[in-house]
């Protein structure tokens, strides 16, 4: 930020690129159908524009831009992926477990796919294991890089227990590639961008929603993924770090156009809303089975809250910016129970809890969460490591902006800023125009 910077107003309209989850899977669903899809407002991020690489090496030919449109045409799904292909999806978690879902269910398909040496390290067990069950073949099983044999797997009957999209994407995504019935049934309900974009894309699936908040998913083959074409909403986990930015300046109004507002995803706004914050919802139309609207965010005094762990689920990406809201609130904020925050780019409970301190802010661990003392007129000094996380790296970035409107004269340090590019190319361009005086 330069001199002249205004920390303390926010102001301005924004509209934000593709949803990341909504980007790889239009990607992958126009990937697989026969014929020509195109793209509006496709993530040009680093983890998006890998997916797109993957097809192309795969023999799907796509053209053009995210900022002009994409245009990708198939030859379908049986004609992919006909000899032998090396694919890298760099930092993406979702590219890789889709993919692997994806690629190990398409018989005679050849593929290594590697990814960065932050994706090297998280577990892909939990996708190769249940494919596994029902022939699928990995080596090795559970890190980057994975050599992927696809064959035609026999029918799957899987309970998800995590509560992963990804993983109960990837299960899909194999019984579409290997023209096989499913029944999935997921204990904890996660985003249903999948099922949602399946059936604008012309699959018919059954769902069911069980007692205890969970879902039943059943499909029946022959599938046919129909092309289309996909509008993307705006990505609301990349919003969320203005919403809470526009909640905690002292001055002014920020409208954020377009974005995505599915439940799974738009449950972080409850949150602040529950927590003192103004904010406007206002929804309108659907584009690609998704729901979407606008999102007025004013300037608010914040309490803290300890959230309840059944909805950790749908606040998974959104826990680090959530916790600096909490550490600008009055009172006492906290969560329990969400494991999974532990394989995400980093742990992000102990890179949260270790950057927090480092800063001066009080925070410690519970089991599978943290507590925050929090304080609105908080000042921070120090610096934090990113650890190889965008969205730690961004989280730091708001709180540092809002120490600054509560007097303090330095910025804190931020190392491995560069990752943010793997999810939000234009984070600081945005910074910049909602905070110009
Ligand atoms: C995603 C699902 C979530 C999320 C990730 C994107 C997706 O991961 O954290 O950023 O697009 O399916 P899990 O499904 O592993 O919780």
């Amino acid at each position: 930020m330069n001199k002249q910077t205004n920390f303390s107003k926010i102001s301005g309209e924004l509209n934000f690129s593709g949803d990341k989850s909504l980007s790889h899977r239009a990607a992958i669903l126009a990937a697989i159908a026969e014929g020509t899809s195109t793209l509006e407002n496709y993530l040009p991020a680093e983890d998006t524009m890998n997916t797109l690489k993957a097809f192309e090496a795969a023999g799907v030919k796509i053209s053009g831009t995210p900022e002009t449109g994409i245009e990708i045409n198939s030859p379908g799904l049986s004609n992919i992926c006909s000899e032998q292909i090396e694919i890298n999806v760099g930092n993406s978690g979702t590219a890789a477990r889709l993919l692997l879902g994806l690629f190990s269910g398409l018989d005679g398909c050849k593929v290594v796919m590697d990814g960065d040496k932050s994706l090297r390290k998280r577990p892909m067990g939990r996708v190769t294991t249940p494919l596994q069950a029902v022939g699928a073949e990995f080596e090795p099983m559970d890190k980057l890089p994975i050599s992927i044999i696809g064959r035609k797997l026999l029918s799957i009957i899987h309970t998800e227990n995590i509560g992963s999209a990804q993983v109960k994407s990837a299960i899909m995504l194999a019984a579409i590639a290997s023209g096989v019935s499913l029944r999935l049934e997921e204990k904890k309900g996660s985003r249903s961008h999948t099922e949602k974009m399946l059936d604008f894309a012309g699959v018919s699936l059954m769902i069911e929603k069980t007692a205890d908040g969970g879902r039943i998913i059943e499909m029946e083959p022959p599938y046919k993924v129909e092309p289309r074409d996909y509008k993307i909403w705006g990505d609301i986990s990349s919003a969320s770090f203005f919403i809470v930015l526009g909640l905690l300046a002292k001055e002014g109004e920020l409208t954020i156009r377009d974005v995505l507002l599915n439940p799974y995803r738009d449950r972080f706004v409850d949150i602040l809303q529950e927590m003192g914050g103004d904010i406007e919802v206002i929804k309108k139309d659907t584009r690609c089975g998704e729901k979407g609207g606008d999102i007025i965010v004013r300037p608010s005094k914040l309490h803290g809250i300890e959230i309840d762990p059944k909805d950790i689920p749908g606040l998974i990406d959104e826990l680090p910016i959530l916790s600096i809201a909490g550490a600008f609130s009055d009172g006492v904020f906290q969560y329990k129970n969400a494991g999974e925050l532990r394989f995400k780019e980093s742990d992000r409970i102990a890179a949260m809890i270790e950057n927090l301190n480092r800063v001066g802010i009080p925070a410690t661990e519970l089991n599978d969460g943290l507590r925050i003392e929090g304080n609105p007129d908080t000042i921070l000094n120090g610096g934090v490591k990113s650890q190889m996380d965008h969205r730690i790296a961004m989280s730091f970035e708001i709180a540092n902006i809002i120490s600054r409107s509560n007097g303090a004269t330095e910025d804190i340090s931020i190392d491995g800023k560069e990752w943010i590019t793997t999810s939000f190319p234009d984070f600081y361009d945005k910074l910049k125009f909602v905070l110009q005086p």
